[in-house]
């Protein structure tokens, strides 16, 4: 039987209850379909840093790049260590790490979710870059404590980094509805804004069947707000795409629902799937999460994997179960009792 191997990464708060949901669904989807799912779970998280002083071991990367997937939860918990220290020391290396360039989030309603928005017909893939740009790390700060402080902290844009994320969002708006938006500042960021945007005129017309608009950020923002069924596949660099899918996260009801996918699309090393949202310090131990993003997010990642009619299968069990009204108010349904619907429908 075929068989897939997947490093488990629980990670912090509702994290730990939101991957085991996923991981009940995906072995009983796995299952069905006449293929195996072999995890493996690793403890990395907060407490694994109080414990060593780690967020995950100096060998961390390499024991990941030997499986197939990644799924995580989510990262952090800033009552005991600070965010700056375990997302870089657990999730943001292993996007860079593995070249996870893309990050892939879609965003629509799913049947009986009732959204914010008098707008209902939307389907939006955000393809956010997930290397570089803001979050290239390069920076730093001097004369610290002392009021001649500074900070600074630049962003860096590649020819490269910049081409191959806007290549993977033309490639991706050809298998949907063919539009495109670049989201950019180019108004008042004057290098590297320009610089996106002149990449994305190169390539519009190398991609004619592409209808692709260029988009200011702010103005984009609202857009997903005011008129969220005029777009379909948006890219935009790491910090808007960051910000800009929680915006989509929302529109769709929340951040329970908003799955993403870290892909490497050269699969020279593993990709990573997980929620958009993060450890809920809020919520967590009460067993209130909504699983439904991570079991989205795991759904990918059997598409990932080849197993499309798994995935698809995966989504039709839990909108089966939004479509009964479980999972679609916050805080009614346990994790427990929607991950049973979801499994349920899929048998
Ligand atoms: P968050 O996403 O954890 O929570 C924001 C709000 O959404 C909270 O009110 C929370 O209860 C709610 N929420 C999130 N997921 C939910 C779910 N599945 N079901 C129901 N409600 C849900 O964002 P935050 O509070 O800004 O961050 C908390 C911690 O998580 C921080 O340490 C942050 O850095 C980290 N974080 C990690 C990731 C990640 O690992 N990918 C993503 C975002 C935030
Ligand atoms: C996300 C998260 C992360 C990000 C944080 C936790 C570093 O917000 O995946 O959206 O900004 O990439
Ligand atoms: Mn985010």
């Amino acid at each position: 039987m075929k068989s897939y191997s997947i490093a488990l990464i629980p990670g912090d708060g509702i994290g730990s209850d939101v991957t085991a949901a996923a991981w009940t669904v995906l072995e009983t989807a796995a299952k069905h379909a006449g293929f195996a799912l072999a995890g493996t779970e690793f403890p990395w998280s907060c407490k694994f840093y109080k414990e060593t002083g780690r967020m995950m071991p100096e060998d961390g990367i390499e024991t990941l790049r030997g499986f197939d997937a990644i799924l995580l939860g989510a990262v952090g918990w800033p009552a005991e260590v600070p965010d700056s220290v375990s997302l870089h020391g657990l999730l943001l290396p292993i996007r860079k790490a593995f070249v996870q360039y893309a990050n892939i989030r879609p965003h629509r309603l799913l049947p009986g979710v009732t959204g914010p928005l008098r707008a209902e017909n939307f389907d939006i893939l955000c393809i956010r870059e997930n290397t570089e740009g803001e979050y290239s790390g390069a920076g730093g700060r001097v004369h610290q404590g002392t009021l001649d402080e500074v900070a600074v902290e630049t962003s860096i844009f590649t020819r490269a980094g910049v081409e191959r994320i806007l290549r993977f969002g033309f490639e991706q708006a050809r298998t949907r509805r063919g539009k495109l938006a670049s989201v950019t500042k180019s108004n008042a960021q004057k290098y590297s804004m320009v610089f996106w945007d002149e990449i994305t005129r190169k390539l519009a017309a190398e991609y004619s069947d592409v209808a692709v608009t260029s988009y200011h950020v702010d103005a984009l923002a609202a857009r997903m707000i005011m008129a969220p069924e005029s777009l379909d596949v948006v890219v935009a660099s790491n910090l808007f795409g960051d910000i800009l899918t929680d915006i989509g996260a929302a529109i769709q009801g929340g951040l329970g629902y908003a799955a993403s996918a870290n892909i490497n699309p050269d699969r020279s090393a593993p990709s990573m799937f997980e929620p958009v949202h993060g450890s809920a310090p809020d919520i967590a131990h009460l067993g209130i999460a909504n699983p439904i993003a991570t079991i989205w997010s795991g759904a990918m990642m059997l598409d990932h994997l080849g197993e499309k009619a798994a995935a698809d299968r995966v989504m039709k069990a839990v909108e089966a179960t939004t479509a009964r009204g479980i999972g679609t108010i916050p805080g009614k349904d346990r994790t427990e009792a929607i991950t049973a619907a979801v499994v349920a429908a899929l048998t």
